[in-house]
């Protein structure tokens, strides 16, 4: 099922049973989120309304996404599901299937590709009569963040070129009741659009939406090639074309459902330090320029709800989001690198920091190929160690990984790191901000035509007959 809107979500899980609601008033400094973190950290994740945020009065949402089956119902499917149904789109018919009932199967699926824009806002929302943030509440995560900071807004912009629109989440601090910071990282497309601006001096429209249905959210999140806008992702999970509206002040359409938009613009020739925020990585991202936006119009429900999330350690609902893009975007990336057999993101090293790839290598040199090919593709570019391993290991057992990485490489031979590259704009490891390095480690078993001139050993497995006797003599003997 799609969400209708946050209520619709919101409602769905009190239906589940999967909603506290607290009535008392809760502190939007460090309270409220610590609350949402310790749900999530007790294994719980329920989502949780705060119906009276102290000195607001708007309520807020948090925990949309912090489990499994949250995320499931959130997409309709298995995020795997979904993926295998991405790469079917473009399936060739089978020589058992007409050409016109594939082609029908096709526009079937593709028939969500084309949002619906409308001119009018719907009946329930209104333009607010004097733009002011301090109304909405901006909860603030760790102590010592720079400020309050929306971590959930989709952040609408279009291609001053090809007008393709784009929906991304960048966190925004709040500066005072009409400025924001926009943390598009270099690599993003809010920044592309941002330096096409820039290029013709221009100042650019944003819209920021602000409690959508999750699927949107979802969406804003999900690497999508540059050509699909996350709007027509959307139809294409949902199968229901979304409603768009036409901005008030911008040139720019956003979600009809959405809660708080602020329309308002980015002057690319202005930056302002932002930051430090309590980052995915346990650490706070350390304070640097970015772009400002400047909020001219407030549009949204009579009574919104705000959503927040907390990120920083392993147990935060981050995690559940990052599962679910690896799963739903592996047999699409899959199409672009044939060999890989399966990979593992890992949330330990936040996602970015370290992939493990299976693969059943056909030729010399094989590995280090498919790590070229890894830096190469959207934003896997960001791993900063890829370890490629062979199939006999699960790349979700860390053990096994642990295993091969000790037992089948040679450092001086086998690991190889390259200087000077691009890197996740997060990593604060490197000596400068977005340039370091990166290593690859092909923990494959070498071949002779990769210059291993001794016997590669096999590994210990018992013998078939053995294990099943042993199996079933371990039956009769009550072991
Ligand atoms: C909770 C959350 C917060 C995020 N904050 C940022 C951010 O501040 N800046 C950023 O560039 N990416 C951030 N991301 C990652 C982007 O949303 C993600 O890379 C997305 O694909 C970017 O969209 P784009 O490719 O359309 O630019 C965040 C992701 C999540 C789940």
């Amino acid at each position: 099922m799609t969400y209708e809107d946050l209520p619709d979500f919101i409602d769905d899980r009190k239906r589940k049973e999967d909603l506290v609601q607290i009535d008392e008033e809760v502190d939007t400094y460090l309270d409220m989120t610590w609350i949402l973190s310790e749900e999530e950290r007790a294994g719980r994740g329920r989502s949780i309304l705060f119906r009276h945020p102290k000195g607001y009065d708007i309520p807020v949402i948090g925990n949309i996404f912090s489990t499994e089956s949250k995320m499931n119902d959130i997409l309709g499917d298995t995020p795997f599901n979904i993926g295998e149904n991405l790469r079917n789109l473009i399936r060739p018919p089978k020589e058992s299937e007409s050409m016109i009932g594939r082609g029908l199967e096709m526009i079937r699926e593709l028939g969500g590709l084309r949002p619906k824009v409308h001119d009018r806002l719907p009946g329930d929302h209104i333009v607010a009569e004097k733009v002011d943030l301090e109304r909405i509440p901006v909860c603030t995560t760790w102590p010592d963040d720079a400020a309050p900071f929306v971590t959930l807004p989709v952040v609408i912009t279009k291609d001053p070129v090809t007008g393709i629109k784009n929906a991304g989440m960048y966190r925004m601090q709040m500066y005072d009741s009409e400025t924001m910071g926009m943390h598009w990282q270099i690599h993003k497309d809010g920044s592309r659009h941002f330096q096409e601006n820039s290029e013709k001096g221009k100042i650019m429209d944003v819209s920021v939406c602000i409690g959508t249905d999750p699927l949107t959210i979802f969406s804003a999140v999900a690497p999508l090639p540059e050509p699909l806008d996350e709007f027509s992702f959307w139809g294409l999970i949902s199968k229901k074309r979304m409603d768009l509206v036409k901005g008030q002040s911008v040139d720019l359409q956003y979600p009809m459902n959405s809660e708080i938009v602020l329309e308002g613009y980015v002057d690319t020739s202005e930056t302002r330090m932002e930051g430090p925020f309590g980052d995915h990585t346990g650490y706070y991202s350390l304070a640097e320029e970015f772009p400002v936006f400047h909020v001219k119009k407030i549009v949204q429900k009579r009574k919104p709800v705000y959503p927040t999330t907390i990120v920083g350690k392993l147990w935060h609902e981050d995690v559940v989001i990052g599962k679910a893009i690896e799963r739903l975007f592996l047999p699409l990336i899959k199409l672009q690198i044939p060999e890989i057999i399966d990979m593992n993101t890992m949330e330990e090293a936040v996602f970015h920091n370290m992939i493990v790839v299976s693969i059943k290598k056909r030729y010399p040199g094989h590995a280090k190929k498919v790590m070229f090919s890894i830096w190469g593709t959207g934003q896997l570019m960001f791993s900063k160690i890829v370890l490629v391993v062979d199939p006999d290991i699960d790349v979700h057992d860390r053990k096994q990984v642990i295993w091969a990485m000790s037992t089948r490489i040679d450092p001086s031979r086998d690991v190889v790191i390259i200087p000077g590259t691009h890197t996740d704009s997060l990593d604060h490891a490197s000596s400068l901000f977005n340039y370091g390095s990166k290593m690859g480690i092909d923990a494959t078993r070498k071949w002779k035509s990769e210059g291993y001139d001794r016997e590669w050993p096999e590994t210990l497995q018992m013998k078939k007959d053995v294990d099943e006797r042993v199996q079933d003599l371990r039956k009769n003997l009550n072991l």
